[in-house]
């Protein structure tokens, strides 16, 4: 099938682009290296570099395309981005959204899978792990405008006929992570400055926790999203809940790290524990994770050991 993927060439979208690849998939990517890099960019898949929020590049590419799926991965997706700049982030994550609904919807396109958050919408959950009907409450104007989106695909199913669905990650981790983003995630952090033999941070006390799930596994959920789960609302995530200070633990033994952490102060407007059940996409994606923490650490490490060697690559 014709498969579009937006942010193809950042982290996550680029495996996504690779398992689609692999797959027989004809793959096209719009991306505009914004915080993407080319060096991720599957070599079979078509690029074109442009700004989602110019509504007639991105018509024009989707009409000339003419996919049959459009998976859209590219957003502002740093929360304190959104923080001190909410306009900027509405108008990359909504306005630039809306402008590929809206040529999907011109163009015949059959399906949009859209990645939304799990991990900033439900600010600190009622329960752990907590299902995708737990009640949304974003502590980020990142998480409303993930969150608004979703609502525009419910509008657009309904007056246009485009099915979606939504995929809710998690805390993703894994090779091409971005670890000098103002966001730069806890993995790639640590495990790149122990690699170094540099000091590590640990915010607050180290008892908050997060659900962490291996990139690998998050191209797979996007594979099943491909034929299952239309017009459904799903977290793509481990299920469980680790704290800061078991990865600073486990990262230090792979990487024979002999330096204790020193502490910061907590981090204002972090969730302090959250975890999301699976269940629903085991059931209906017949999708789960593959890849234990161990492994994907591991793997992960691997990577950072080959970029701190050779920084350019
Ligand atoms: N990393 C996580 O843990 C995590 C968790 C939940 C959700 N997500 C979501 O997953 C998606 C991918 O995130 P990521 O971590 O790979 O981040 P990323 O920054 O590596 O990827 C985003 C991509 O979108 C591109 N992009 C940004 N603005 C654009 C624009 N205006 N026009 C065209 N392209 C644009 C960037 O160049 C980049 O390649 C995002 O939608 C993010 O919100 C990520």
């Amino acid at each position: 099938m014709k498969i579009l993927v937006t942010g193809g060439a950042g982290f996550i979208g680029s495996h996504v682009v690779d398992a689609y690849v692999a797959a027989g998939h004809e793959v096209a990517v719009i991306d505009n290296l914004a915080t993407g890099n080319e060096h991720n960019l599957n070599r079979d898949a078509q690029m074109h570099r442009l700004d989602l929020r110019d509504p007639a590049e991105v018509a024009s590419v989707v009409s000339s395309f003419k996919p049959d799926v459009v998976n859209h991965h590219a957003a502002q997706a740093e929360v304190p981005k959104s923080v001190a700049d909410p306009a900027f982030d509405a108008q990359v994550n909504l306005i630039g959204g809306i402008n590929l609904l809206k040529a999907s919807v011109d163009n015949g396109v059959r399906k949009l899978i859209f990645i939304s958050t799990g991990g900033a919408l439900y600010g600190e959950p009622d329960i752990v792990p907590c299902d995708e009907d737990h009640p949304v409450r974003p502590l980020s104007p990142y998480g409303t405008s993930k969150f608004c989106f979703e609502q525009y695909l419910g509008t657009f199913k309904r007056t246009f006929g485009l099915d979606f669905t939504v995929l809710r990650y998690a805390n993703i981790y894994g090779p091409r992570q971005d670890f000098q983003s103002e966001e730069g995630r806890v993995i790639a952090i640590f495990a790149s400055r122990m690699i170094a033999g540099k000091p590590v941070t640990i915010d607050g006390d180290g008892e908050q926790s997060r659900d962490m799930l291996y990139v690998g596994d998050v191209a797979t959920a996007n594979l099943a999203a491909l034929d299952r789960g239309s017009n459904g609302t799903y977290h793509v995530s481990s299920g469980f809940d680790v704290t800061i200070n078991e990865l600073f633990r486990k990262l230090a033994i792979l990487t024979g790290y002999k330096q204790q952490p020193s502490h910061g102060p907590r981090r204002r407007g972090d969730v302090y524990r959250i975890a999301l059940d699976n269940t629903r996409a085991q059931r209906e994606l017949g999708w789960q994770p593959a890849v234990s923490l161990e492994e994907g650490l591991s793997s992960t490490v691997d990577y950072f050991r080959q970029r701190v060697a050779a920084p350019s690559a």
